[in-house]
């Protein structure tokens, strides 16, 4: 089973970002989190980053009958890009939305996700802590374990 995590905009500056609101940890040190859950879990991971919504998208074209299913923090293109929703739709790719921040407790601009309706489920709120979380409820979700 292999599993892809995407990334979008300014998540590259993680470390230094709002770290009052993102935490201190890098992306490469979120990748490395990752990198051994997803050992753990005993399966692949492809790990990206972009600040384009176009490369999003074109990731989730490239991860079709690669990957078996998709965790992406979207950044600021989950209030905004139905062209990421149509991606989600279009690859059929099981995806879970998530998070760092808990986006319910800040702007009402961050309230609304365009992504959501088409994912699996939702992390948010618990840090960097959320990609282990993302990635063994996705996993649980493609083994067929019931929620
Ligand atoms: C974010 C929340 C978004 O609203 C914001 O635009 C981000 C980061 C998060 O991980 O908390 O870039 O996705």
């Amino acid at each position: 089973m292999k599993i892809s995590v995407f990334n979008g905009p300014n998540l590259n500056l993680l470390g230094t970002r709002e770290p009052g609101i993102y935490g201190a940890d890098t992306l490469a040190d979120i990748e490395a989190i990752c990198r051994a859950t997803a050992a753990d879990l005993g399966v692949d991971l492809d790990f990206l980053q972009s600040n384009h919504e176009g490369a999003l998208v074109d990731a989730f074209h490239a991860a079709r009958g690669v990957s078996d299913g998709v965790v992406i923090n979207a950044g600021a293109y989950t209030h905004t890009s139905i062209a990421l929703r149509d991606a989600i739709s279009a690859t059929q790719l099981p995806t879970v939305e998530l998070h760092l921040s808990n986006t319910h407790a800040r702007e009402e601009f961050r309230h609304h996700s365009v992504i959501a309706p088409v994912c699996v489920g939702l992390i948010l709120g618990f840090g960097a802590r959320g990609y282990p979380l993302a990635l063994t409820a996705l996993v649980q979700h493609l083994k067929g374990s019931t929620p």
